[in-house]
């Protein structure tokens, strides 16, 4: 069984905090899980990459919660006006690009999300480079997708191994070159990460640019390929939300989207409830820490769910029923806590908020200007295994 649907069957005999294995405490409690996680970063330094392990070239004291503050930034200048119809432009090239013909539409809408912010974590590289990030970031999604434990064979950990070896490469010439102004760049992560140069060194500054790229081959394919899915197959929400979308000119949604879509922003709530990427994260106690009546040493691991948290009848009524309406203002009464899509504050989503603008732009693109046309026998639906992802999802995207 996946561990995510373990854990929401095991909470139900033992509780809400449980060790799961020997050095693994599961905690699975809204506050609790807050908690543990704001102390468990307090004041962590930013990780100082491998040269800066090597040489010191990290200045001391920098906090990663610092270093989250600059990509922040960084993040609210991709998510204004201008940036969001370039967003949109781009998406909609992808779009075109894979449509015509029959393909599997899961994998679709995940190329469709993560292609076009590999621009927006580096700007303007060139097509080699380009081919090589974007060839890590779909083996990082395809390995995330896989259900058990990989079983990969000598000569692809291999190819693996070289790539991340080859993106690394990319992400400190990049940086270097651009410190000496020897290559052009403009609004991106990256730019972020070359202020943070000089107090976190070139490692730093390198791991800081890096963790965003393994964050775009996360979350935003997922998410996107359960949207689209729930689209399909939910006609009555499909019709409301094309009414919405329809009336709205590229210009006005990408001014502020979920102001400009209310209806397609509740849905897309709920999906990010239902379908939370990923289900379950890992975390080391960086300090010894209390939890109740257990106690976390400095090293283990604890576990906390963003699946358990959105499917428990303790914080969700009719928790499996997938229910846009239940974040009307009028009905949403939230635990807090209890509704993590992005994670837990102290390791937040920092692409939050273009993550959330990014689907509603996707939900535009294919209710107003693309058509999905099933293949014969498909009757797609979402599983969650590994992690939440449409299966039998085939068909193709035809121009409108
Ligand atoms: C709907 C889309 C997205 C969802 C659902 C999502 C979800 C998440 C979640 C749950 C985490 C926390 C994981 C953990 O606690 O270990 C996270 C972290 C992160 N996300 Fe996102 N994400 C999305 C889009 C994005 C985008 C577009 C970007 C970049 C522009 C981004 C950048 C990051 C970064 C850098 C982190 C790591 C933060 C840290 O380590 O402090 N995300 N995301």
């Amino acid at each position: 069984m996946a561990l995510a649907a373990d854990i929401v069957e095991r909470i139900k005999k033992e509780g809400e905090i449980f060790p799961l294995w020997e050095g693994a405490l599961g905690i699975f409690n809204p506050g609790v899980a807050m908690q543990v996680d704001i102390e468990n970063f307090k004041g962590v330094a930013a990780p100082a990459g491998l040269a800066g392990f090597f040489w010191r070239t990290q200045k001391p004291g920098v906090t990663w919660e610092a270093v989250r503050a600059v990509l922040l930034e960084r993040v609210k200048a991709l998510n204004t006006p201008g940036a969001l119809e370039a967003l949109y432009g781009d998406m909609r090239s992808e779009i075109r690009s894979r449509s015509g013909c029959e393909t599997d539409l899961a994998w679709f809408a995940i190329m469709v999300s993560a292609q076009p912010l590999i621009d927006r974590v580096i700007t303007g590289l060139p097509p080699a480079e380009r081919a090589a990030i974007a060839a890590d970031l779909e083996m990082r999604i395809r390995r995330a997708l896989e259900s058990g434990p990989a079983r990969e064979s000598n000569f692809a950990l291999l190819r693996r191994r070289a790539l991340e070896f080859r993106v690394g490469g990319i992400v400190r010439r990049v940086l270097r070159e651009r410190t000496r102004g020897i290559r052009p760049g403009e609004n991106d992560m990256a730019a972020g990460a070359l202020e943070l140069r000089e107090a976190l060194g070139p490692g730093g500054a390198a791991y800081a640019l890096t963790t965003v790229l393994h964050a775009i081959s996360g979350a935003p394919g997922p998410v996107a390929a359960c949207m689209l899915c729930e689209l399909i197959n939910r006609r009555d929400w499909r019709r409301k939300l094309r009414l919405e979308l329809d009336a709205l000119e590229t210009g006005a949604l990408c001014s502020a989207p979920t102001q400009a879509a209310p209806v397609t922003h509740r849905f897309i709530k709920e999906v990010l409830r239902k379908w939370s990427f990923p289900p379950v994260v890992r975390r080391f106690a960086n300090r010894d820490i209390s939890v109740g009546d257990y106690r976390l040493s400095k090293g283990e691991n604890y576990y906390l769910s963003m699946c358990a948290l959105h499917h428990s009848d303790a914080y969700w009524t009719d928790a499996d029923r997938f229910d846009p309406d239940r974040w009307l203002e009028s009905a949403a009464d939230i635990r807090p806590g209890a509704y993590v899509p992005f994670g837990w504050r102290a390791r937040s989503c920092i692409g939050a908020t273009l993550g959330v603008s990014q689907l509603i732009i996707f939900a535009h693109l294919m209710l107003t200007q693309f058509d999905i046309r099933l293949a014969g026998d498909c009757a797609p639906e979402i599983e969650l295994s590994a992690v939440a992802i449409p299966k039998n999802f085939n068909g193709a995207v035809l121009q409108r």
